[in-house]
């Protein structure tokens, strides 16, 4: 059974073929980070015209890789939201078209849902139930996922996501975009008890996040000292990396705890950083769970993520009608 997964919903055109939900025959990524940079974040115009230079190369390039043809592929699985609208649609309408070339079932799916659903992809996949933690430019949010298809909401954060908080402050230290990268790796020669920034909602009742207040604080620190250079610059990205490391993990922890979870998932573009695996490694370990950590290649936005969630909706019976519109909104 081969699945081809394709994703446009934000700036990255991808495309991968998977083997029965498993095996990973080719995941190309075309990112167009080079195009949004000298913005300082994505464009949304921008993204949808590259999509469509990009969507068909990048697919030839798939199946050259898993040295296959069109007609070996079984399932066509795309990303149908949330995300950008105009992004969305170019993959959906090759999706679509694709599907009815070839008389193939077609299988919408979400964004969040694909991120959980990466680490299926790892030599020992996760078993549900899990937690699943999806922290990413666009979301942070912790899901129980009791079985695959059913996810239970349990925390979220009230404001800006963590990758967001990322990207926020690296414009204003002046680091290029997106932001993640450059501060993670400062942070690793930086003293993260240097500045102590604040972690709000640390209330145990509530498994929801707030990223801010924490964006403003270093926002303040700046005016009054300016932006930093060398050592300094390091100190201040280890603080920061510190806070939002040590607010997640914290209410990630709790809900471990109170949920009695074996299994715990962290996934999305954030969840290549290195601190806050390290810190999530400890404090899933202290409540006796086990941690699953997908490489960093499939954390940030990929087709084989999309072609897994695909698989596993085809296997519960779920396929999507031509008449399947983008939902940027669609919530999981
Ligand atoms: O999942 P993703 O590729 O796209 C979305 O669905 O949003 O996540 C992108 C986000 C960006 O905000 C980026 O700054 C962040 O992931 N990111 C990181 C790291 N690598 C990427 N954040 C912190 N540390 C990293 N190493
Ligand atoms: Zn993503």
């Amino acid at each position: 059974m081969i699945t081809l997964g394709l994703e446009t919903s934000c700036d990255e055109t991808a495309a991968a073929l998977i083997r029965d939900g498993r095996e990973v025959l080719a995941d190309v990524v075309s990112t167009q980070i080079d195009i949004h940079r000298r913005w300082g974040g994505v464009v949304p115009e921008l993204a949808s015209r590259n999509h469509v230079v990009q969507v068909m190369p990048v697919l030839h390039e798939a199946l050259t890789r898993a040295q296959l043809t069109l007609d070996a592929v079984d399932e066509i699985a795309v990303t149908s939201g949330p995300g950008l609208q105009g992004a969305l649609l170019v993959g959906l309408q090759v999706g679509k078209s694709l599907a009815a070339a070839l008389n193939r079932p077609f299988v919408g799916v979400n964004h969040l849902e694909g991120h959980l659903l990466a680490a299926r992809l790892m030599a020992e996949p996760p078993q549900a139930p899990f937690l699943g933690l999806v922290v990413s430019g666009g979301h942070t949010t912790l899901y129980e996922v009791p079985a695959l298809g059913t996810y239970l909401k349990l925390g979220t954060t009230r404001d800006d996501a963590a990758g967001e908080a990322y990207d926020k402050v690296a414009k204003l230290l002046g680091l290029p975009y997106p932001g993640g990268l450059p501060i993670d790796q400062l942070a690793q020669q930086g003293d993260p008890e240097a500045i102590r920034f604040p972690r709000a909602m640390p209330e145990r009742e509530v498994l929801d996040w707030s990223f801010s207040g924490l964006k403003t604080a270093v926002s303040l620190h700046l005016k009054q000292h300016g932006v930093p250079q060398g050592q300094a610059l390091a100190d201040l990205c280890a603080s920061f990396q510190e806070a939002v490391a040590d607010a997640l993990t914290r209410k990630l922890q709790l809900a471990v705890k109170r949920k009695r979870a074996k299994s715990v998932v962290l996934c999305g573009g954030v969840a290549a950083n290195s601190r806050l695996r390290a810190l999530a490694a400890e404090r899933v370990a202290e409540e006796g769970a086990r941690l699953y950590l997908p490489p960093l290649s499939l954390c940030t936005d990929n087709g084989a993520m999309i072609a897994v969630a695909g698989y596993e909706a085809l296997r519960r019976g779920v396929t999507s009608s031509f008449a399947l519109d983008a939902d940027p909104n669609w919530r999981l």
